[in-house]
Formats: structure tokens, sequence, C-alpha cells
């Protein structure tokens, strides 16, 4: 099995056992997150459907998920919720969506963890249509020098524990897919950043050509 194969079934049973056990917890970051979605909506590594109560009504939510644990206890919990959201087992890194079929593609928490995040963010605008949003919450590397360091010094822990990323910058994917950055905001010493960016018109492309 390749490489990138053997660490993402690692990701599946990590996330199948911690689905089990982590309680749900409730995040300001992940309500301010979903609130902002419109539209037909996606959310890449929805987990076991912690988001789930902070979307406004009337939207059509899609989510994707790697743990069959995880998406079974998200399928439940939307129904508690009694919302109508079509839910599946799969890759973010393989979207088994049609291309420009989205309004807005949500990551929480989600990029730090999926092993090739490059193509789950090239994965993202592929199913986004022009004008649609990417909303982006993560725990990134910081600016600061003591945190970083720290951050460092942790990595190989939550890498072994959690298959959690804490050095990466999903900004700098984001500008290279040529997505436009809306909003951008860091906060805990530069630790965690709220991203939106709209992908650009067809018009706007074909000028930058
Ligand atoms: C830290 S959890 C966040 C879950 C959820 N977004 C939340 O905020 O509660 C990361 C999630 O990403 C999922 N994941 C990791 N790699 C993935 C991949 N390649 N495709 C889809 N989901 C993935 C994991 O199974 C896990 O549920």
């Amino acid at each position: 099995m390749p490489e990138h194969d053997r660490e993402t079934e690692r990701i599946r049973r990590i996330y199948d056992r911690r689905s089990r056990t982590a309680p749900p917890g409730r995040d300001a970051g992940c309500s301010w997150l979903c609130a902002q979605a419109g539209g037909d909506t996606l959310e890449v590594g929805i987990g076991s459907g912690r988001t789930l109560p902070y979307y406004p009504q009337g939207i059509r939510l899609s989510g994707i998920e790697l743990s069959g644990v995880a998406m079974q206890m998200a399928t439940r919990r939307a129904a508690e919720l009694g919302m109508d959201a079509s839910l599946r087992q799969g890759d973010a890194t393989a979207l088994p969506y049609p291309n420009e079929h989205f309004d807005t593609v949500v990551f929480c928490y989600v990029l730090c963890t999926i092993p090739d995040d490059r193509t789950a963010v090239a994965e993202a605008l592929r199913v986004l249509r022009p004008g649609g949003r990417l909303l982006l919450l993560e725990h990134v590397r910081s600016p600061n020098q003591l945190v970083r360091t720290i951050e460092r010094l942790a990595e190989p822990i939550t890498m072994w524990r959690m298959a959690d990323h804490l050095l990466r910058e999903p900004l700098e994917l984001i500008i290279a897919e040529d997505l436009e950055v809306v909003m951008l905001e860091r906060r805990m010493f530069g630790l965690v950043e709220r991203l939106v960016a709209s992908k650009p018109e067809a018009e706007d492309l074909a000028q930058a050509v």
C-alpha cells in the first residue's frame, strides 16, 4: 500500500476510535464559521457532526467524512436536529461531487489532519461555483516564536495521537489556488486562523490569463 494510503487508513482508524470517546464540545469559532454558510454547502471532514447546530436554516448541507463511525454519529445527530443533510463517507482528496456544485465549502479544524492538504484545497476549489466561498477555521503555525517552538516540540506527539499537524499554513495553499481572501483574522498568538475566501468569477479568471 502506498505511504499516503497507509497514513489515510491510520487516520480513519484514529477518528473511528476518537469519535466514540471524544465529547462534542462547543466552540465559538465553529459557530462563527458555520453561520456564514449559504446555499449548497459542503463541510469537508464533518466529523461526528459537532458543527451541525451552527448552520443557518435553509441551507442545503452535504458532508464528507473519512471515518465511518464519525459519519454515522453525524447522520444520527442531523436526524435529531431535524436537518435534511446529505452525509457520506469519503476522502477530501477525491471528492465525489461534480465541478462547480457548491456555493460554500467549509473546513473546520480539518486541514491539520488531512495528509495531502494541498489536494484537499484544490478539490474544494474544483467543486466550488465561481463566486462561491471557502470558509476556514484552523489552528496554524504561530508567528510568535515561543508559541511556535512549543508547537514544534508538541507536534510529534499530536501527530502520533491524532495525526494532527501543528505547523501548517493553509493560507499559502489558498493563495496558490488563486482564491481571493475576503477576510483573514488570527487569534491566540496567531495560533487560530479564521478565513473567508472566494473563488473568482469566470470572467475574472479569463482576464487574469
Ligand atoms: C479534528 S476533526 C474535526 C471534525 C469537525 N470538522 C469538527 O470541527 O468537529 C478532523 C476530521 O477530519 C476527518 N478527516 C481526516 N482526513 C480526512 C480525509 N482525507 N477526508 C475526509 N475527512 C478526513 C477526520 O476523520 C476527522 O473527523
